[in-house]
């Protein structure tokens, strides 16, 4: 069976269950996706209820979209996660859509409509109505085999896409703390963050958490540059604080931006920690040795989700189009 089939069956399996996880979920299969098979899914979704445009009335349950309403960056308004202390900033939305990133402002692009896909099955895990039950399924950690796959693009547009929920609030962490990208992508200048937490018992998880003007998005940076970074990632204070973010935030998504599988140490632990790993694949790019060997790298993860990107659209386009498919279950 081709990838593509492979992706429409998952799919349409999706779609037949309401887009809810089979009882032995474990492995993903990575497929391109096609606009054709992404419409499809999509349209699926829709008639379920599970999705709705961002502009139509929220249904009584499954994933509902807030309208678009940034916030301004005055700090003032309600805030998720570590309302009275965290710093305010402001993201310039317009930028970040010209680059590719989902924001509430273009609630209806190519790329938020994949998104939406993509979200559906993850949230349905971390707010237990998967039909398996995932321990700490609200920690959803981005990796990839190698560097430059898209994972930093993908974790954002993850954490973009869920923020826009009616029902939940987002942290986004960046922890790939050797080489933080969420700064750069997102134009904010580098904070105290997570290296601050693990290195620092007075520094508070709060007070480094940096919310943003969309409403329910929250940013964790890195942090301060340490020479022992990757040590620290792995260390029992991480996986004291993951526990501590799974039970602290347990109604809050949190998605962590992690390092390459295959050429750090701590992407590996981290992913033991987390209920949810997606795993990005570069299209025409990343070799099928290196995806078993990063599949295999997370192998005691409860829940591992494939995406495809940078996929070829069937259409033609230049190569460089954008094409999320996924893969769930076995
Ligand atoms: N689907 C996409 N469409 C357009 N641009 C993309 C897409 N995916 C990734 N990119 C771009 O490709 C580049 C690499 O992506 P990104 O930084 O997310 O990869 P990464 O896996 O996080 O890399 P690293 O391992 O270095 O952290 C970035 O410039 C990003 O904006
Ligand atoms: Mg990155």
């Amino acid at each position: 069976m081709s990838l593509i089939e492979q992706a429409a069956k998952r799919l349409e399996e999706l779609r037949r269950a309401g887009v809810e996880v089979p009882d032995d979920a474990s492995v993903a299969t990575a497929a391109q996706a096609t606009p054709s098979i992404l419409e499809r899914a999509m349209s699926a979704e829709r008639t379920h209820g599970a999705t709705v445009p961002a502009d139509a009335p929220a249904p009584a349950s499954g994933g509902r979209e807030a309208p678009p309403h940034p916030r301004s960056g005055d700090g003032q308004a309600g805030v998720p996660i570590g309302a009275t202390q965290s710093r305010a900033v402001t993201l310039d939305l317009a930028r970040l859509s010209a680059a590719g990133i989902i924001t509430p402002d273009a609630p209806r692009s190519q790329i938020a409509d994949e998104f939406r896909i993509v979200k559906r099955p993850l949230l349905a895990n971390a707010s237990g109505k998967g039909a398996a039950r995932v321990k700490n399924g609200n920690l959803i950690m981005v990796t990839s085999a190698l560097p430059g796959e898209g994972k930093s693009f993908s974790a954002i547009n993850l954490a973009m896409s869920i923020a826009m929920e009616l029902d939940h609030t987002v942290l986004l962490v960046d922890a790939d703390v050797a080489r933080p990208s969420v700064p750069r992508m997102l134009d904010l200048e580098p904070t105290k963050g997570l290296l601050d937490v693990l290195v620092d018992d007075s520094v508070d998880l709060r007070g480094v958490l940096l919310k943003t003007n969309v409403e329910k998005l929250s940013i964790l940076q890195a942090g301060t540059k340490h020479p022992r970074a990757t040590e620290l990632l792995a260390s029992d204070a991480m996986n004291r604080l993951l526990d501590d973010m799974a039970q602290r935030y347990a109604d809050r998504i949190i998605i962590f931006d992690s390092p390459p599988l295959l050429l750090t140490t701590e992407s590996p632990v981290l992913a033991t920690h987390v209920g949810q790993v997606v795993v990005v694949v570069e299209a025409q790019r990343t070799p099928q040795n290196a995806v078993k060997q990063a599949l295999a790298a997370i192998d005691a993860c409860p829940v591992k989700m494939m995406m495809l990107n940078k996929g070829r659209a069937a259409s033609g386009g230049d190569g460089y189009g954008y094409g999320y498919g996924y893969g769930y279950g076995h």
